[in-house]
């Protein structure tokens, strides 16, 4: 059957109507594996997805393999610290090239023939190539034949690819975000950001589609029943829609108190505006992207999509700056931690029990409320319209 068939016209079309008369995109995008791989080549390639933290590379000289939706990718940090991405896979015969995470003094060596590349990605070493005790080969030359790069960028602590090669320019696409999120944080306080020492890192497993992540975050519909805690310090009438553009959307807090250990604050970003204190902004960047800012911390998930009904949620939470993410942060933070733990644990039960719908005949697409799940809708029209691109 092919994609169309999956996804018949019709069916995108409804999510693209008014929200008042709009469906969610059908059953199979949630339910279909050859559709997840369609997605990773038609959602995720052509823009910029996030692969993994910068911090996953905690020194210069070290690679870590990445799988990214079955594709297998190397991520290195060289010896001059510039993060590069590339095609983990050998120039030679396709063996994939590294397989552990872990320093690397020089070059990286395949396992199967020993050919060897340096950390820019360049092909150093064939040994009998040319036969036995002869490393070089007539009319061979290393030239073009190193790894294939994939183009990368960071923000936040995060790297972002672009496997198509072809998307804007990552300040382009960043901008947005980046420029509302410097009128709160202050201007290049986003580079300044400190991952805490301890605490700052969690994973979690939901066996359930990526898209459903994002849906779930897009809103705050979900609160006073999901989260009966966070409700009480933050409750759904305090929280306002965020529509940003085509590829952001989520929702604000107007009531995010400061997280206090035995009366001791972490620092705050010294030029976040007296009038906006209590604001946090929780923004989906799609496709893969869930993001959120508050005066004393930010924090990242990274959702690595496993399988069509299996997603890997990496979250990160990072400090205003060195003091914050030092010892004496450190009770402050594990509290932050925590809070944002048992928030995104709760939601784990609507997201799987989404997934398991979407097995339901009684069930393809639903409906939307008008007014509360807006950002929502904003993400459905962009998967929409990337189906309906590709299906052209
Ligand atoms: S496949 Fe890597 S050296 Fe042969
Ligand atoms: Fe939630």
């Amino acid at each position: 059957m092919s994609v169309s068939q999956k996804i018949p016209v019709s069916a995108i079309q409804r999510v693209q109507k008014p929200i008042e008369s709009a469906s969610g995109m059908p059953n199979s995008a949630y339910d279909d594996p050859a559709l997840f791989e369609f997605e990773r080549d038609h959602l995720f390639a052509s823009t910029w997805a996030g692969l993994e933290f910068a911090s996953e590379l905690p020194e210069a000289g070290y690679a870590r393999p990445v799988d990214f939706m079955g594709l297998p990718i190397l991520m290195v940090r060289d010896h001059d610290n510039k993060i590069r991405v590339f095609h983990n896979v050998c120039s030679h015969r396709g063996m994939v090239l590294v397989h552990e995470p872990g320093p690397v003094r020089k070059l990286i060596r395949c396992r199967y023939h020993s050919w060897s590349y340096d950390l820019q990605g360049d092909l150093k070493a064939t040994p009998h190539i040319g036969g036995v005790g002869h490393n070089s080969a007539e009319g061979f030359t290393c030239e073009g034949k190193g790894l294939k790069e994939i183009r990368s960028a960071q923000w936040m602590g995060i790297v972002f690819i672009n496997l198509s090669g072809d998307a804007i320019e990552f300040s382009d696409y960043i901008a947005p975000l980046c420029e509302r999120w410097e009128k709160l944080a202050g201007k290049g306080s986003i580079e300044k950001l400190r991952v805490g020492q301890t605490d700052s890192n969690m994973q979690l497993h939901i066996n359930a589609n990526w898209k459903l992540a994002i849906e779930n975050y897009c809103e705050a519909y979900h609160l006073p029943w999901v989260h009966p805690d966070l409700n009480s310090y933050s409750p759904l009438d305090q929280h306002v829609n965020l529509m940003i553009n085509d590829y952001m959307s989520g929702q604000a807090t107007l009531n995010y108190t400061l997280s206090e250990v035995s009366g001791h604050t972490l620092p705050t970003f010294p030029a976040w505006p007296e009038d906006r204190m209590t604001e946090g902004e929780y923004i989906s960047l799609f496709p893969n992207l869930m993001l959120g800012v508050q005066i004393d911390h930010v924090f990242a998930i990274i959702l690595q999509p496993r399988a069509c009904d299996e997603t890997v949620e990496k979250l990160q939470i990072s400090f205003v700056n060195e003091a914050a993410s030092g010892v004496d942060g450190a009770a402050c933070r594990s509290e932050v931690m925590k809070a944002w733990k048992l928030v995104f644990e709760e939601d784990i039960f609507a997201v799987e029990g989404m997934q398991r719908g979407r097995k339901s005949p009684g069930f393809d697409g639903g409906v939307f409320s008008p007014v509360m799940d807006r950002p929502s809708h904003v993400f459905h029209q962009w998967v929409s319209r990337r189906y309906e691109e590709a299906l052209k």
